[in-house]
């Protein structure tokens, strides 16, 4: 069912000193920050011929990221993104499964304009885990 690996999604505190890190030290191309109100992030992407890393930090006051960084200070991986062709088809073949999908159940539009979901880490082998949408 799952498609492609969109990107992997690393919680930082410091989205400046996170896009130094993989500009300069690691060469990587790293898009101008975008900030995602509805998620409670600020998002860059770093370009990888393969896929994406997406650097995280926490925006406004309710961040889902904020507790995170506070358990893993010097940041770490938060969550990795699946490619689905039919988001709505995943959610309820998931759900039959016994799987837990994260707030409404509804999809919402990620940072990258798709409808995407998130499911319990507890589900999916500790791992925090979003669908979006191909
Ligand atoms: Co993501």
């Amino acid at each position: 069912m799952i498609g492609r690996l969109n990107h992997v999604a690393i919680a930082v505190s410091d989205l400046a000193s996170g896009t130094a890190v993989y500009q300069s030290m690691l060469g990587a191309k790293v898009s101008e920050p975008q900030a995602e109100p509805d998620h409670g992030v600020t998002v860059v992407f770093v370009e990888l011929p393969n896929t994406k890393i997406e650097l995280l930090e926490p925006l406004g006051e309710n961040s889902p990221i904020a507790r995170f960084l506070e358990s893993n200070p010097s940041g770490g991986i938060h969550h990795v993104c699946y490619e689905v062709d039919d988001i709505i088809a995943a959610r309820d073949h998931l759900k039959n499964e016994g799987a837990r999908v994260l707030g409404t159940g509804e999809p919402k539009i990620g940072a990258h304009g798709k409808p995407v979901l998130f499911l319990h880490p507890k589900d999916f082998c500790g791992t925090l885990v979003e669908l979006e949408q191909a």
